[in-house]
């Protein structure tokens, strides 16, 4: 069942469905990004000209010293052409310097954009989309991602632009001086272009498989980690460990694919650079042997072919952290592009203080589409009331919490609060008044303190406290050395089941919602913590409209409320004596709980 579900996982990902944008595009929308620190950007930019400019300089000294100075022996001169050279150099130095942290202050400054815009949109998507992706995946994205595009940026990007430039300075200074010869040596050029698109697309294929197969690792990583009791509780250590090395060996097996093209790529590239040497060598000592071209403009050629050769020899290089980073681009706006499913409206307006009156009018909705949980559902929940929904497993109890929190929108009908459509108002102003006790208890690795105050930002520390005595979570606390500071561990778990409960009840409190939304945790706790819960959740349950998922017997009891709901339909709705009177599906779940609540524990 369980290798089921990863294959489900996995044939939902959204990574295998990506089409192939051209590069071209892919970089256009990265260079927005890149365009938003122009200030540096110029900056790099123009020490790049100079630098090209300054390259271009050196072989014409060379030039001039072997056709000028040594057949004419000017002797007084040649001090200066020392002077040139090391004067030059000094100058390339301090504008490579100049370049190197321009362009790195570019690269960093882009780099923390996206990384920023990236997880914002990430905060910003639904549920939904946590579950169709992995967490490992999504973590890959925002770091691994993240980081090809630095690299692009920072220090290939630069060189790249550089190297070009010096080509066409140079280019339109072999025109001038030797056509004919310029011409032979950029013979070599469309075969070059042609290899490289060739060895592209395969590279952009196999860097693609790189990236899966990373997140596949991380994913890996995130899922066993973070479930590490389950896995030791199955004793199945064994069996992940396979599982890793099976993905660890597909890892190695795509970098060894990226490095085998890279290996065959890089000789070849070599081969047309040299070919380029013998084409100035023969044809240029030929021309010079009729004298046609001086011995030191030969030097000059050979210099200059070296530059010339550059962008082709980096751009092999090149490519890697291109294609690399075109991958990387097309997963980042892939996401970037991913429409939350939860969408707030433009017009979208803050929900003024509620009453809390609760309205499901006419809900039709299923987690997918084609399979609907609930079926035409109605429901009201006057303000300051307590509704108890009961029923079997899977009924669509939690379906309608996750609904009433806006989490997902119905795919018909509405839900309305105080008569304001819940797709009218605003996220924020909705979720800061309503209180959430979920039914698996959600708590963030820290310490008491932040956790309970992290339902309302800028809280006191004596509501905190107060929030902790009503939830009976204060003497538990105090109990700890640390009291509330002590750190909790990753999700809560340093704590047991019943604290958990209870912080997550005083977390609620704090809010002092009007509207809360209660999915009773199911696990058997023993009679004193579950007298305290209950106790807890009288106060918590006091003067609020709440929508309570019961299945405790005393919680149903004292609802105003009662509706059982069987297959995402209600089966029975009224009060606790009415319903026994039924004699229908409620006094049979009382039955049933009564016996089991009278089991030993
Ligand atoms: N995130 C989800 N994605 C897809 N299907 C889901 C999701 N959550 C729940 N379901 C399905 O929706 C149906 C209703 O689930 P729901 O969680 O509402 O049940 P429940 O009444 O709360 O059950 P329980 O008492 O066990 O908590 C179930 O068939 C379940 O498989
Ligand atoms: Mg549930």
């Amino acid at each position: 069942m369980q290798a089921n579900m990863i294959r489900k996982v996995a044939e939902s990902d959204p990574d295998q469905l990506i089409t192939k944008t051209p590069v071209f595009v892919l970089f256009q929308r990265l260079f927005t990004y890149i365009w938003q620190h122009k200030l540096p950007l110029i900056a790099g930019l123009s020490t790049i000209v100079g630098l090209s400019f300054l390259q271009v300089l050196i072989p014409q000294i060379t030039r001039y010293t072997i056709d000028v100075l040594i057949p004419q022996q000017k002797f007084h001169q040649l001090p200066w052409v020392g002077v040139a050279i090391i004067g030059i150099a000094l100058l390339l130095g301090t504008l490579n310097y100049a370049r190197s942290y321009t362009m790195a202050l570019v690269g960093q400054k882009t780099i923390y954009t996206i990384r920023h815009v990236l997880y914002e949109h990430l905060q910003k998507l639904s549920l939904s989309y946590y579950e169709n992706n992995r967490t490992g995946a999504l973590m890959a994205r925002v770091t691994q991602d993240v980081d090809s595009l630095q690299n692009l940026i920072i220090s290939d990007v630069a060189e790249i632009v550089a190297d070009t430039f010096a080509f066409f300075a140079v280019v339109s200074y072999l025109l001038y001086a030797d056509w004919q010869l310029t011409c032979m040596v950029l013979a070599t050029l469309p075969l070059m272009v042609y290899l490289t698109q060739l060895f592209g697309t395969r590279m952009r294929g196999a860097y693609r498989d790189v990236q899966r197969q990373g997140a596949e690792i991380n994913n890996h990583l995130q899922e066993t980690l973070s479930n590490i009791k389950v896995i030791k509780a199955c004793a199945n250590e064994g069996y992940e460990v396979d599982r890793f090395s099976e993905r660890n060996r597909e890892n190695m097996a795509a970098n060894l694919r990226v490095v085998q093209l890279w290996s065959v790529f890089s000789p070849v590239i070599d081969l047309m650079n040299h070919l380029g040497l013998a084409i100035v060598m023969v044809y240029g000592s030929w021309e010079v042997i009729k004298h046609r071209l001086s011995i030191g403009e030969l030097a000059a050629f050979v210099a200059y072919l070296n530059i010339i050769n550059q962008p082709a020899k980096k751009f092999s290089r090149l490519l890697n952290v291109i294609q690399k980073a075109a991958t990387a681009c097309e997963r980042i706006f892939a996401t970037l592009d991913t429409e939350p499913e939860v969408m707030e409206k433009p017009e979208a307006i803050a929900l003024p203080n509620i009453t809390g009156n609760f309205c499901f009018e006419n809900i039709t909705f299923g987690y997918d589409s084609n399979e609907p949980v609930l079926k035409d559902f109605s429901l009201e929940i006057p303000a300051g009331t307590t509704l108890a929904l009961v029923g079997s497993s899977g009924a669509g109890k939690s379906t309608i919490a996750n609904l009433a929190a806006r989490f997902y929108d119905p795919q018909t009908g509405r839900i309305t609060v105080d008569g304001y459509d819940l797709r009218d108002v605003t996220l924020k102003s909705l979720r800061s008044q309503l209180g959430i006790v979920s039914q698996e208890t959600l708590l963030l690795h820290g310490t008491i303190r932040e956790n309970i105050a992290y339902g309302k930002p800028g809280v006191t520390e004596a509501e905190i406290v107060a929030a902790a005595q009503a939830a009976h979570a204060h003497e538990f606390i105090l109990e700890f050395p640390q009291g509330y500071d002590t750190m909790i561990g990753e999700r809560g778990v340093k704590l047991s089941g019943g604290q958990r409960q209870r912080l997550a009840i005083a977390r609620a409190l704090v809010k002092n919602p009007q509207f809360l939304i209660l999915d009773e945790a199911t696990s058997s706790l023993d009679t004193e913590s579950e007298a305290l819960i209950q106790d807890a959740l009288k106060q918590l349950l006091h003067g609020r409209t709440s929508l309570v998922i019961a299945h405790r017997l005393s919680t149903i009891q004292t609802a105003d409320k009662i509706v059982v709901l069987e297959k995402g339909a209600i089966a029975e709705i009224g009060n606790h004596t009415e319903l026994l009177t039924n004699q229908g599906r409620y006094a049979y779940l009382q039955a049933l709980m009564f016996k089991s609540s009278e089991l030993p524990t």
